[in-house]
């Protein structure tokens, strides 16, 4: 029977277990697909501690993001055949062998990459890529700050806004993460774990950042945007942190700059033509190797709790994968 990892109650990754659960039935426009590995992504630790915006019944598989093989197809979904390899982004249900899935949540695994990388590309690169060029219209030449630049998402904006042209800055809370972010591409650090984040990004760029991008919150996002240039696009992201900032306004209008929201799957819900071409164009810099997907550990199935707390406690770069044998 497939396994997968549950979350039996809401709490911390230490409370998952692997279960034998038989493979369920197929519904109307969907496919089953073998998983052969699964990303992790922030939102995976918030929804099995009940806070996150989507609230799966108990029990469930996490994991929003996965790579595998198609294996079996509903009458009727006619884009996909047994053996096809595909990405598939179901919300929930992915740290599982067996996965049941609407064939609108998957799409082609682009051709070159292998699951372990497809398992880590789809999520971060999707909502940078949509973030930098939809959200900010970042420009040639123009500087980019990425707070927390050694993350999942950071470390696709590091390398997203170094293929657009941009000059970037990457902000992060250790040497090690800063490390990563400069082997990615990034043309100056600051370790704001150290130094001051504004007397820095002063030193560095006495203009300012004309785009911000901020998947972390709490403190740095008002230091961060303090120090945006005048016309600048402040990217609200993410709040890894755990605290949402409030930011007095005036600043807005003090700065003269934009406040913009990014949020990838409503996006791409409502604009699916837009977002495949996004994902069109991924796949095409990836292939030209101007991207690279840093997967910095992987981990089996029955130790993917041990995935979630890395992240949890800050301690991941990159990517992790949990990989089925
Ligand atoms: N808006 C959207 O559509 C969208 C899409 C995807 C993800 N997100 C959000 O983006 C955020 C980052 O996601 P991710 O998958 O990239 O996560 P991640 O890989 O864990 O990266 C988050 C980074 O935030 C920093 N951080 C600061 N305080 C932290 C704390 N208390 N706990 C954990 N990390 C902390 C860490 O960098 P330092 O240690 O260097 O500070 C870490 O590398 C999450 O809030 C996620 O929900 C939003």
């Amino acid at each position: 029977m497939p396994k997968a990892l549950l979350c039996t109650s809401f709490g911390p990754p230490e409370t998952l277990v692997v279960t034998d659960q038989a493979a369920a039935p197929l519904g109307p426009g969907q496919i089953r697909m073998r998983v052969r590995a699964a990303g992790v992504n922030f939102p995976d630790t918030l929804m099995i501690a009940n806070k996150y915006q989507f609230k799966p019944p108990l029990p469930f598989a996490p994991g929003g993001e996965c790579a595998g093989t198609v294996l079996e197809v509903a009458p009727g979904v006619d884009r996909f055949a047994p053996g096809d390899r595909v990405i598939a982004l179901p919300g929930w249900g992915a740290f599982a062998e067996d996965l049941v899935v609407d064939a609108a949540q998957v799409s082609r695994t682009p051709a070159g990459m292998d699951d372990i990388t497809a398992a880590a590309f789809v999520f971060t690169y999707g909502t940078t890529y949509h973030a930098l060029v939809q959200r900010a219209q970042l420009r040639p030449g123009e500087t980019l700050l990425v707070l927390g630049a050694a993350g999942g998402v950071g470390l696709a904006a590091v390398e997203l806004g170094k293929a657009l042209g941009a000059r970037v800055i990457a902000a992060a809370s250790s040497p090690a993460k800063l490390a990563v972010a400069r082997d990615h591409g990034a043309d100056a650090v600051i370790d704001y774990g150290a130094d001051d984040l504004r007397q820095a990004l002063k030193a560095l760029c006495p203009a300012g950042p004309d785009v911000i991008y901020d998947p972390v919150g709490g403190a740095y996002s008002e230091a961060a945007l303090r120090s945006i240039a005048w016309n600048g696009r402040f990217l609200v992201v993410g709040f890894a942190a755990g605290s949402i900032p409030s930011v007095p306004l005036n600043l807005a209008l003090l700065k003269g700059c934009a406040i913009v929201g990014v949020f990838w799957g409503a996006f791409t819900a409502r604009e699916p033509g837009l977002a495949q071409a996004n994902l069109d164009a991924l796949a095409a810099l990836h292939q030209a190797g101007r991207i690279r997907p840093h997967v910095s550990a992987t981990y089996p199935l029955a130790a993917g709790g041990a995935a979630l707390r890395a992240l949890i406690d800050r301690q991941a770069t990159g990517k992790l994968v949990i990989t089925m044998a």
